[in-house]
């Protein structure tokens, strides 16, 4: 990835991870196709750096996403890296639970990436050439509580990404998933309990990028509580769910 104007198409561009990305990657000589629905907050971002276009888009409508990968790739050029960041977190305790925002976060979170995955992955196999990444979470790890909705959405991001790996490899087209731990960013600043080893936007990003210059297939961040969540995943459920108690919102039992 070292060669000048690589193409990069960042959905959920207008906040957060996805859009200290777009700045990121454009000082460092990317043309950044920047995505999200909200057309001012891109267009805000774009009137900050000349090389970032924006492309108002909702991942959730499947033609949509075909049409604009079409548009970038007629008028902007071939997508050398695509990083699918548009997503949400709804908590969702027990007592609340609630089908339709199963539906809704699986929609966004998992759908909007398998949109990006139908459109994005003929071309770049075509042209054997090309990087997807997917933001997942460690939250996909295990589950957890009040991320019945979540978890799931980001679990599934992660099974289908491991599941097309092995069938790409060889072929140009690199297939990586993202799993941060806890970033500074407007989807956490809604959060009210604890968030350990929490990270600013621009560590994650960095963190993001350095993991992109090289072809390992998931991008983990903090390491801190990374180790925590992987070692976490090799308990027995039992003892693994007797500690998610701890986390249980008071009064929610
Ligand atoms: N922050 C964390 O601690 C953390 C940890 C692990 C994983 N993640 C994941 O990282 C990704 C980015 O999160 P963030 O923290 O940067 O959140 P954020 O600041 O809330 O940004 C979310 C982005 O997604 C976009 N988006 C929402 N719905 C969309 C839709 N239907 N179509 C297109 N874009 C849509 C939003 O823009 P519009 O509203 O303009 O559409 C926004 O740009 C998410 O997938 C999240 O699950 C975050």
């Amino acid at each position: 990835m070292a060669s000048q104007k690589r193409i990069a198409w960042i959905t959920g561009a207008s906040s957060g991870i996805g859009r200290a990305l777009s700045l990121r990657m454009q000082a460092d000589g990317w043309i950044v196709v920047a995505s999200a629905r909200r057309a001012e907050a891109l267009a805000e971002l774009a009137a900050a750096a000349p090389s970032i276009v924006p492309l108002p888009l909702d991942v959730r409508d499947a033609s949509a996403v075909v049409a604009a990968v079409r548009h970038i790739e007629d008028e902007v050029g071939p997508i050398d890296a695509a990083v699918l960041s548009a997503g949400t977190y709804v908590p969702m305790r027990a007592r609340a639970f609630s089908a339709q925002v199963v539906r809704d976060t699986l929609e966004l979170n998992t759908l909007g990436v398998a949109h990006c995955l139908e459109a994005l992955l003929p071309r770049m196999l075509e042209r054997g050439h090309g990087r997807i990444v997917a933001v997942a979470s460690l939250a996909g790890y295990r589950g957890m509580p009040t991320s019945a909705a979540y978890g799931a959405s980001k679990a599934a991001v992660i099974h289908m990404m491991e599941a097309l790996q092995p069938e790409l490899a060889g072929t140009g087209v690199v297939l990586q998933v993202a799993n941060p731990g806890f970033v500074r960013t407007p989807l956490t600043d809604r959060n009210t309990f604890a968030m350990p080893f929490r990270m600013e936007v621009e560590d994650a990003v960095d963190a993001l990028y350095r993991g992109m210059q090289k072809d390992r297939f998931e991008i983990v961040f903090p390491l801190s509580l990374a180790l925590i969540l992987k070692a976490a995943r090799l308990l027995p459920a039992g003892l693994y769910l007797r500690l998610m108690r701890r986390l249980v919102p008071t009064g929610d039992r």
